[in-house]
């Protein structure tokens, strides 16, 4: 382990279990970074709380009894019952010349791998993707990143919106248009023309309506003719995605669609197997359960519609189907559901059907990862000049021309084939990062100016503290794994700062992957870059006083510039050499 503050934890945690075996159980045991020393530990203060004593005390009696000895050089009891550690300057050179040589960057793998499902992206056939995926895709991406770097077996599932009562009339439609027809106007990705479209003819035409309804009868019935006009309309739409998936540079591919259409055969099994299970009632005509604990607000159980009166299944019925094959078939241990937050309840209620029906053992567990909404800078919901929702290529391409155009100005040197593809990188990563900054549970404004911003936390300021970097080694002719073994010096206060932060990268993958929450991962790498600047500022690196010092100094720049690629990959943004 080379976790600075994972090694202290580690001791506090046992020491803690070892004296206290009655309370150990939640207390926050976390060594965090202070202004008064290298480390602070709180766990006195919650202990004191439940033995209920003294907490200085109870902080004495810790810093008396543990063991760090090789580890820190002082702990001391400072304030109302805090731990205040020192670390040794030995013990770090040591875990900095570990960290260095390992590729890992000291990113521990986790102790058992799971088989992790992952729902993300989800959009639906027909209709344009809008922000609310882009966040889910986004989201899911550094998930599926950050899960796989630490070990797991992923399973990423792009759960779209291929079927359903509006496929009758969206088929109508392209049969209307003729299938050539329809084809060029669906390859442009106009998507919600089409669909809107459609709508108009329904709700003005009772002979569409009616050719709709019995449409979708015919598809679920599985006409042949039918089906063939319903793939092509999938095909188009998925081909559209598959392009939004390029530009952002994220891992979703063909092969991952599990739409709602795969679980069709599903469907008449999960509504024999709730009967079997006794939770199937009829209210108002329609096959539901009512799950435990919801209600309405007029206080009235709440229904998970499986069936209706006219015998169609439920995008909540789908769901189950979902469980039942992720659980069953895949053998998943853990399920993330990358949904905006409207959908919260929905989700807690397939939940508690799936535990309440059986199909959830102790060994797999759902997690809603919801989120909020993208504003604009009014505050109000992201749209575009005309009132519409914002079509996301639109936005894409966007965001690489405003990269370019600052590349251009801040560095006209680059050749132009490669400042196309850094102005992708910076464009497409900055987009991702001021998704992915914001703490996912919030509404976040979508601001041009301040995402592609060089300064403040911003993929631009990070891609350019790292290029920086890469161009001080090119400077210094010196290769940067010549660096890798050097004995780092902590002389200034700022090289310890550094040093100390570098060796929390594993504590910080960790702690966003636990609580599914990229932006701690941001926020890390944003101080990493500040202390990083603090350091170049006030200690000379090419010009250091001797050879020594200035390869110590490289290697604390290398290792700076390799977590921050490391990082920022696992956010799934690239970082450049030169920018
Ligand atoms: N297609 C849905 C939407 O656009 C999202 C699906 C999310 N995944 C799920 N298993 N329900 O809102």
């Amino acid at each position: 382990m080379t976790d600075v503050a994972a090694v202290v934890v580690e001791r506090v945690a046992a020491l803690v279990a070892r004296l206290h075996p009655q309370v150990a159980g939640d207390l926050d045991t976390a060594a965090r970074p202070s202004e008064h020393a290298d480390a602070q530990v709180n766990v006195a203060l919650g202990l004191a709380k439940q033995l209920g004593k003294n907490p200085r005390e109870v902080a004495q009696q810790l810093a008396d009894q543990l063991d760090l000895s090789g580890i820190c050089t002082k702990v001391e009891v400072a304030g109302p019952g805090f731990l205040n550690l020192t670390y040794d300057d030995a013990h770090l050179a040591k875990l900095l010349k570990d960290v260095a040589a390992d590729p890992r960057l000291g990113v521990r793998r986790a102790d058992v791998a799971e088989t992790v499902v992952i729902d993300y992206s989800a959009p639906n056939v027909a209709k344009e993707m809008h922000v609310g995926h882009l966040r889910s895709t986004v989201i899911g991406d550094a998930l599926v990143r950050m899960c796989e770097a630490v070990g797991h077996h992923v399973i990423r599932e792009n759960h779209i919106g291929d079927w359903g009562t509006p496929f009758g009339m969206l088929i109508e439609h392209l049969v209307d248009l003729g299938e050539v027809g329809a084809a060029r106007e669906l390859s442009v990705g106009d998507l919600d023309g089409f669909y809107k479209q459609a709508r108009v003819k329904f709700e003005a035409s009772p002979e569409f309506q009616e050719r709709a309804r019995a449409r979708v009868v015919a598809l679920q019935g599985g006409d042949q003719d039918t089906l063939r006009l319903w793939e092509l309309l999938v095909a188009q739409s998925a081909h559209y995605f598959a392009t939004v998936y390029e530009k952002l540079d994220v891992r979703l591919v063909a092969s991952d669609l599990r739409g709602e259409s795969v679980y069709n055969d599903l469907l008449a099994k999960v509504v024999e197997r709730l009967s079997a299970a006794k939770l199937l009632t009829t209210s108002d005509g329609a096959e539901v359960v009512f799950p435990a604990g919801f209600t309405n607000r007029e206080n009235e159980p709440l229904p998970l519609i499986i069936r209706k009166g006219d015998g169609g299944y439920n995008y909540a019925t789908s769901d189950l189907a979902c469980v039942i094959d992720r659980v069953e078939r895949l053998q998943a241990t853990l399920m993330l559901y990358v949904v905006g937050s409207p959908q919260a309840q929905h989700l807690a209620m397939i939940e508690a059907v799936a535990q309440a029906a059986g199909w959830l053992p102790p060994t797999s567990r759902m997690v809603h990862v919801a989120f909020g909404s993208v504003l604009g800078n009014d505050r109000k919901m992201l749209k575009s000049r005309t009132g519409d929702s914002v079509k996301l290529v639109d936005l894409l391409d966007e965001a690489v021309q405003r990269a370019a155009a600052s590349i251009a100005e801040k560095n006209p040197e680059l050749p132009e084939a490669q400042r196309n593809v850094v102005a992708r990188m910076i464009g497409i990563g900055a987009v991702k990062y001021s998704d992915l900054s914001s703490d996912r549970v919030k509404d976040y404004v979508f601001d041009w100016e301040r995402m592609l911003s060089f300064d403040g936390n911003t993929a631009p300021y990070l891609q350019y503290a790292h290029a920086r970097i890469c161009s001080i080694f090119r400077r210094a002719n010196v290769e940067r794994t010549a660096t890798r073994a050097a004995t780092i010096s902590l002389g200034h206060a700022s090289e310890r700062g550094l040093a100390l932060w570098l060796l929390q990268y594993d504590s910080a993958v960790w702690d966003a992957l636990e609580r599914y929450s990229p932006h701690r991962l941001c926020t890390y790498l944003y101080e990493l870059s500040t202390r990083y600047t603090s350091f170049y500022e006030h200690c000379p690196v090419l010009k250091a006083e001797s050879d020594e010092l200035r390869l110590s100094r490289l290697a604390l720049c290398d290792l700076t510039a390799r977590t921050l690629a490391d990082g920022l990959a696992l956010l799934g943004i690239s970082s450049p050499e030169q920018m």
